[in-house]
């Protein structure tokens, strides 16, 4: 039976016995474990079927540990983690061998994030060990943003979910590469390529092209409910009617709100079990890069009318 808790101190407990726990992060939840401790590290793979050539974030408090996992940092790091960490950023550096390579899926590489939530900086604090934690979802569904939705996707496969109420920011953080001496975003997020801009001077975009990442898997954030991606959801709509639901990202203020509710909007639209969802992307711009890319790896092609008839394509 799988438990909501409010105790920092069963979570610390868990960690150090090399148990995998639910952890609340800013951006959504994560499935934590001690990222030193190979046999708790399986545990998250298994829990979530993730494959195996997935690399997983390591957590830590603060950048004076990113020397203890990561070798030949570039000082852009330390920039960047003095204006955005603690905060929704992973930065992707050469690893140490203190580093299991299971967490990194054998990659030479680590993955370091400093999080913001604070019951999770406690957990990292009171355990002293680094936290590898992917998003606590089953492997390619929509990442959780409520202890509940937690719930929804590990019930009997995790004992503890530690409930830090709903994630602030509500998409993954934005992962960056430093390996090669470029600086690249691997997947965008709520800090957008010209935040980091103004830090760093010009950077990559790395695009679906080469996976370098795994998190670029085409499918990912898939509901089970087909979403297709349309440049006109109300005229679909009219001709689907009830068939179809739209995934209606107008309705919030600004693209904060938006990333803030994306996941929980799209699961809740897909427990309505309609035929489809039916969303339009926004226009790309700032934290719109970061939701569109949710949106493509969601969708299972685009629709549109052609000749008066619904036509899906890709
Ligand atoms: O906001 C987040 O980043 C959340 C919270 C829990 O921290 N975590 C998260 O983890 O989204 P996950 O495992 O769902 O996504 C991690 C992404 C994946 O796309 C993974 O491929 C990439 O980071 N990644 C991790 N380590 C990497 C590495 N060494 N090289 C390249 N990509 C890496
Ligand atoms: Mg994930």
């Amino acid at each position: 039976m799988t438990k909501i808790i409010i105790d920092i101190d069963t979570a610390v407990r868990e960690i150090t016995e090399g148990n995998i726990v639910a952890l609340p992060t800013e951006t959504v939840y994560g499935l934590g474990a001690n990222a030193l401790n190979e046999n708790a590290v399986v545990k998250i793979f298994e829990a979530k079927e993730r494959p195996v050539f997935n690399p997983l974030i390591v957590h830590v408090h603060d950048t004076d540990e990113f020397e203890k996992y990561g070798k030949d940092i570039p000082d852009e790091v330390y920039k960047l983690a003095e204006r955005f960490s603690p905060g929704p950023i992973t930065y992707i550096v050469k690893k140490k061998s203190i580093i299991p390579d299971i967490v990194t899926s054998g990659n030479d590489s680590v993955g370091l994030r400093i999080p913001s939530h604070e019951m999770f900086r406690e957990v990292i604090k009171l355990s002293g060990v680094p936290v590898s934690a992917p998003s606590a979802n089953r492997s390619g569904k929509i990442s959780p943003t409520t202890a509940a939705e937690v719930m929804k996707e590990l019930d009997g496969k995790i004992d503890f979910i530690l409930d830090g109420g709903k994630c602030k920011i509500g998409i993954e953080s934005t992962v960056v590469s430093f390996l090669e001496n470029e600086i690249s975003i691997l997947r965008h997020g709520f800090i957008t390529r010209e935040d980091i801009e103004k830090v760093t001077g010009k950077i990559n975009i790395i695009k679906n092209g080469k996976i370098i990442s795994p998190g670029q898997m085409k499918i990912h954030y898939a509901p089970f409910t087909p979403l297709y991606i349309t440049e006109d959801a109300d005229e679909i709509k009219n001709v689907l009617k009830e068939r179809a639901a739209v995934l209606d990202l107008k309705k919030f203020a600004d693209k904060r709100e938006i990333a803030l509710n994306l996941f929980s909007e799209l699961r809740h639209l897909d427990e309505m079990k309609f035929e489809m969802i039916i969303a339009e992307k926004t226009d790309g711009e700032g934290i719109g890069a970061a939701i569109n890319d949710r949106l493509e790896r969601a969708s299972s092609g685009k629709i549109k009318i052609i000749n008066s008839k619904i036509r899906i394509t890709e």
